[in-house]
């Protein structure tokens, strides 16, 4: 496992990529939804910033087609090396995966038509560079599109429970601790328009999940395996993530629970000429 593996604070063991793919199956529509909007179709040269294991990569590899060129962008080796496998096993083999770190100088791709950028800004200590970076390959003209969030803090379990909140606070202090903000959708319009893009749309994006329903497992799930993330990452004790967890399985049992998920904002900008 390399140091970046280590080092990023929700993990990379086999556990987070399983909760990325659930994760991506329930964002699917809504992504293609901000792609089509952005006008990436057949053909175009696009970036994953940030890929992870590669499960929007491998949706906007079929949506560009073998005429199309997808980079998937990412630190992690053990992503990176489940991305080959899932692009492999896809037979796309337009997607090109790029170790490389989004803090670095530049990214090593040039005349992009469009850069996909998905729950990566929140966790790096500079997303300034992030945009900066963006811009300078992403072609004019071209579009940038981010899902991140802007109000972690509607990530909620009602009835009001004082220990899925107290979740919610652990979480901002690990991403905060290790340099990223949850919130940075907040900061994004501004330094997009200041770093050479115009806003074309912005899209609050928020889910009410209740027990019995399928969604239910992305909120409820992150909490399962976050819970020992902080733990192991001494940000919390056991007896605390053992309150956490009984919370949740009984709100679990009660049909008047309902999850709420934290409001992701959609932006998605043009690249100045
Ligand atoms: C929550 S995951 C999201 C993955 C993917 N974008 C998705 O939507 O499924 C955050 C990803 O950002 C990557 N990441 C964080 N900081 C990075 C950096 N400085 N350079 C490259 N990748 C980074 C992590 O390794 C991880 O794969």
């Amino acid at each position: 496992m390399s140091n970046q593996d280590h080092d990023y604070v929700l993990g990379t063991h086999d556990a987070e990529i399983e909760r990325l793919a659930f994760q991506h199956s329930i964002w699917q529509e809504e992504v293609h939804r901000a792609w089509h909007a952005a006008g990436i179709g057949v053909g175009a040269k696009v970036a994953d910033l940030g890929a992870g294991p590669g499960f929007a990569t491998v949706d906007l590899a079929r949506l560009v087609g073998p005429t199309g060129e997808v980079y998937a962008i990412e630190r992690s080796r053990r992503f990176l090396e489940a991305l080959a496998t899932a692009a492999r096993n896809a037979g796309h083999d337009w997607i090109k995966p790029i170790e490389a770190d989004l803090m670095a100088a530049a990214l090593p791709v040039r005349d992009l038509d469009a850069a996909w950028c998905r729950w990566v800004a929140c966790f790096v200590p500079d997303p300034r560079h992030l945009v900066r970076s963006a811009a300078a390959a992403i072609r004019p003209g071209g579009r940038f599109i981010l899902h991140e969030y802007h109000a972690y803090s509607t990530y909620s379990l009602l009835p009001h429970s004082a220990e899925i909140g107290s979740f919610v606070e652990a979480v901002y202090e690990s991403w905060r601790a290790q340099g990223g903000e949850p919130d940075i959708a907040r900061a994004l319009p501004q330094i997009l328009v200041e770093e050479g893009f115009e806003l074309v749309s912005a899209r609050p994006i928020s889910f009410a999940a209740r027990p019995k329903e399928r969604l239910w497992r992305w909120p409820a799930g992150f909490v399962r395996t976050n819970v020992p993330r902080l733990v192991e990452l001494g940000l919390r004790d056991q007896a605390w993530g053992e309150r956490v967890l009984r919370a949740l399985d009984s709100a679990e049992q009660q049909p008047a629970s309902i999850f709420v998920t934290p409001t992701v904002l959609e932006l998605i900008a043009v690249r100045r000429g």
